[in-house]
C-alpha cells in the first residue's frame, strides 16, 4: 500500500517501547569466526538464553542453555563429539537435544528422558543464525538475502554494535533518514526528501531523496570534486526483522538486529561499497580499506547514533508516559509493523494452546509483555 509521504504530526502507538518480537523469524547471534569447532557460547534472544556450540566437525548446533536435570546453563559445559555435555555432573546431549550417555550410570543402564530443547540453527554470510520460535516453522523461514554477498567488484565491511535500547529504537534509527544533522562533522548527508513510502504486511520501504558533498563522498565515487554537490536516492526497507539499504547501486547495508531483551539489541552489519577502482588494485588492498572505513568513518557516524539512541532509551525509562511528537510517517509504518509482529506472533501462540500443543507452553516467556493495542494522537 502506498502511503502519504507529507510530513505532519503522527498518531503514535503506545507501547511500542515495550513491544516484544516475532520469533518465529531468523535472528543473528554472532559472526562465524567466532566460534571456533570444540568451543559453546551463550546468546540470547529476547531473554532466551541459547547455548550455540560447534561440533569437532565444524557443524553448529543450538540448544536452549538449561539442563534438564538441574537448570545448570549449558553453555557452561563442554563439547565432546558431536554433543555437549553439561558442566555439573556430565550429562552428554547430542543435537537433538536427548541425553545419551551420564558419566556414571552402569554400563547398559536405561537413561532417564531428559530432553533440552533443540533451537534450529544455522550458518550463513560468516553469520551464526537461530530460531527462536516455533522449530515447525524454521524451514519455511530463511535469512534475508544478501545478493551482494561473495560477489567481486563489492568490497565487505561488517561492523558489530551493541545497543542499550529497545529494538524499535534502532529500527526507528535506521528509518530515519532526516537525521543527517547528527553527522554533520562525518560529512553526511544533507537536504533529505521523503519521495515514496510503501508498507505491507511485513515490510515498510521508503525511497529518500538526499544530497552529498565533500571528501567522504568523493573517494567512494560519489562526486569527482570534494565540493560538488551530488543529489541520490536512498531506498531503505525494514522486511521484518532486518533492514536493507541502498543508495543507487553504489553501497548496500544490510543491518541485521538482534533484540536481546526489552533494553538491549545488537545489530551485526554488512556494508558494500562499489569502489571507483578496478578489481585488481582493490582485492590486495581490501583488510587495509576495511580497516580505514569502519575505523574512521563507520564506527564514528554509529557512535553518534549509538548516543543518541541510548539516550532516547534512558528518558523513556524515566517517564515511559511522556509523549513525543514525530511527523515523519515512515517512522509510524515501522512501529505499525513492529506492533503487528508482535500481535501475529501472540496469535500464533493463542492458536497453539487452543489446540493444545505443548509448543505453546514452551514459549511462554516471562520477558514478553504485551502491549496496549491502542493508538493516540498527539
Ligand atoms: S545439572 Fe547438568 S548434568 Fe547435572
Ligand atoms: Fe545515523
Amino acid at each position: 500500500m502506498e502511503l502519504a509521504t507529507t510530513l505532519k504530526t503522527q498518531s503514535v502507538r503506545t507501547g511500542i517501547r515495550e513491544t516484544g518480537i516475532n520469533a518465529n523469524h531468523w535472528y543473528p547471534v554472532g559472526w562465524s569466526y567466532y566460534l571456533k569447532p570444540g568451543q559453546v557460547m551463550p546468546v540470547k534472544v529476547w531473554n532466551q538464553e541459547i547455548a550455540i556450540y560447534r561440533d569437532v566437525n565444524g557443524q553448529i548446533h543450538a540448544l536452549e542453555d538449561y539442563c534438564p536435570h538441574k537448570g545448570v546453563a549449558l553453555h557452561l559445559g563442554k563439547v565432546i563429539g558431536e554433543n555437549l555435555a553439561c558442566r555439573y555432573h556430565g550429562w552428554e546431549f547430542n543435537d537433538e537435544g536427548q541425553c545419551v550417555n551420564i558419566p556414571y550410570f552402569p554400563k547398559g543402564q536405561k537413561l532417564p528422558c531428559a530432553q533440552a530443547r533443540k533451537v534450529p540453527s544455522q550458518e550463513k554470510y560468516g553469520l551464526l543464525w537461530v530460531f527462536p520460535g516455533d522449530p515447525a516453522l524454521a524451514e519455511q523461514h530463511s535469512p534475508p538475502e544478501v545478493k551482494e554477498y561473495g560477489e567481486p567488484g563489492w568490497l565487505d565491511v561488517a561492523v558489530t554494535a551493541k545497543f542499550d535500547a529497545h529494538f524499535s529504537i534502532c529500527n526507528e534509527n535506521s528509518m530515519d533518514v532526516f537525521h543527517g544533522f547528527l553527522h554533520e562533522n562525518l560529512q553526511g548527508w544533507f537536504d533529505p526528501v521523503l519521495l515514496k513510502l510503501r508498507e505491507t504486511e511485513d515490510a515498510v520501504m521508503a525511497d529518500y531523496q538526499v544530497s552529498y558533498k565533500g571528501l567522504m563522498p568523493k573517494l567512494l565515487g560519489l562526486t569527482e570534486r570534494a565540493n560538488e554537490v551530488t543529489t541520490r536516492i536512498a531506498s531503505v526497507n525494514y522486511r521484518y526483522p532486518h533492514y536493507y539499504s541502498t543508495l543507487e547501486s553504489i553501497s548496500a547495508l544490510y543491518l541485521m538486529r538482534l533484540p536481546v531483551s526489552p533494553v538491549e539489541s545488537r545489530s551485526f552489519a554488512l556494508f558494500f561499497f562499489k569502489l571507483p577502482v578496478p578489481n585488481w588494485v582493490l582485492n590486495p588492498l581490501k583488510p587495509s580499506v576495511r580497516f580505514i572505513l569502519s575505523r574512521f568513518v563507520l564506527d564514528r557516524f554509529l557512535a553518534q547514533d549509538i548516543q543518541m539512541m541510548e539516550s532516547e532509551q534512558r528518558h523513556y525509562l524515566v517517564d515511559p508516559q511522556r509523549r513525543y511528537v514525530e511527523v515523519n510517517p515512515a517512522i509510524i509504518a515501522v512501529q505499525r509493523l513492529i506492533m503487528r509482529q508482535f500481535e501475529k506472533y501472540q496469535a500464533y501462540l493463542e492458536d497453539l494452546k487452543v489446540a493444545g500443543h505443548k509448543e505453546a507452553n514452551h514459549r511462554v516467556n516471562p520477558f514478553i509483555t504485551v502491549a496496549p493495542d491502542r493508538s493516540e494522537t498527539i
